[in-house]
């Protein structure tokens, strides 16, 4: 089988973070002395140009809060040197003017700001501390400063209604870009699945949204609108499929094909502290084991869809079937896929206006 060369690198440069966001990606366990153990600069250095020389084009800064690296613009200004595309990925409470004009001198390319709804209180609730002033003041001091401005906000059933001022939000704050996800239910967002999971209904309504909203052409750069896999008949390819495009590397130095991957129990993840990148990719077993077609079980072996979907996502796999290997219960072809239907039908029967308490992310968990 061939091998691609990544094009992507996501370093999350720590698992800090001042928000609780109850969808975080971070592992559940993202307090444990493991990644408490954060790679040093000299490693971040070489990571960053072993992956130049694997191929890898764009890198994206994130974490956690990738601002509480203090070492940050030293990382960008040499992802510049390798001549890799930087993003920023950031929830902005800590940008001041200084730290982002030192970051653009030092070549950062892209800046994306999380913001999680359209209004001050229901952002701040989200966020579980009050965070929605400062992220809009970021917003504007990045666009002054001249960097291409993503909005991302994840989309669920607490902030969906407010699809349109979400939309005006993008189109106030002058986005080049803005990213509609809706939330993916593995690790924290798993936990709080019941108060996430949105209904059809308002699904429907925030597609007429977004059409119109591309329509009016509101950002130069476009609107990707990701739907929910729930509701869907084939699982996304996860990743743009297992070892296949992209590379991540946790804080303590971990090369994870996905970011939930660590909650994989029977893989093994080499480290940036004893193996190149250019292994990690090759050779190493994690980045192996689901990669291509060959592992996957009926029916996705014998399935047309197989190169296109890749059978989906392995950690949500692992999470709804206790199989990793398993057909993604996404798929309408599972055998599992009323794991997935049972739990549609009663987000739709649910009343919105008692939502459960939230399950913050917490060192506690
Ligand atoms: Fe994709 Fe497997 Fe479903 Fe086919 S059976 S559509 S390959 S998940
Ligand atoms: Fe790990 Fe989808 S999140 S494969």
């Amino acid at each position: 089988m061939t091998i691609d060369r990544p094009l992507s690198l996501i370093a999350e440069l720590t698992y800090r973070c001042p928000l609780r966001c109850p969808y975080c990606s971070n592992p559940l366990n993202y307090g444990d002395n493991q990644y408490r153990q954060e790679l040093s600069t000299d490693d971040w250095l070489r990571v960053i140009q072993q992956a130049s020389d694997l191929g890898v084009l764009q890198l994206g800064l994130t974490g956690g809060e990738p601002l509480l690296r203090k070492d940050l613009e030293l990382l960008v200004a040499a992802a510049a040197k390798a001549e890799l595309y930087t993003t920023l990925i950031t929830a902005a409470t800590l940008l001041t003017p200084e730290r982002a004009i030192q970051l653009r001198d030092a070549g950062l390319d892209h800046v994306q700001i999380s913001i999680q709804d359209s209004r001050a209180a229901e952002s701040d609730y989200i966020a579980g501390t009050p965070s929605f002033q400062q992220k809009l003041e970021a917003a504007r001091l990045v666009k002054t400063l001249g960097f291409p401005l993503t909005l991302n906000f994840v989309l669920h059933r607490q902030n969906l209604d407010r699809i349109d001022e979400i939309l005006e939000l993008c189109e106030v704050l002058k986005a080049d870009r803005v990213e509609l996800a809706n939330t993916q239910y593995y690790g924290w967002a798993y936990r709080n699945r019941t108060v996430l999971l949105p209904t059809r209904q308002q699904l429907e309504r925030a597609d007429a949204a977004v059409a119109l909203a591309r329509e009016r052409n509101i950002c130069p750069m476009g609107i990707l609108y990701v739907l929910p896999d729930y509701y869907e008949d084939y699982p996304k390819p996860c990743m743009g499929g297992w070892g296949n495009r992209a590379l991540v590397v946790a804080p303590n130095g971990d090369v994870l094909p996905c970011q939930a991957a660590s909650s994989i129990p029977e893989l093994e993840f080499a480290n940036v502290r004893n193996h190149s990148l250019d292994w990690i990719w090759f050779e190493s077993s994690a980045f192996n084991r689901f990669r291509g077609t060959e592992w996957m079980p009926e029916p996705c072996q014998s399935c047309d869809r197989r190169q296109l979907d890749f059978g989906g996502c392995r950690c949500q796999a692992l999470l709804l079937t206790n199989n990793a290997a398993a057909t993604d219960p996404v798929c309408h072809l599972s055998p599992d896929h009323h794991l997935i239907t049972t739990v549609t039908k009663q987000a739709n029967q649910e009343n919105l206006d008692s939502p459960l308490p939230l399950v913050y992310r917490s060192m506690q968990m």
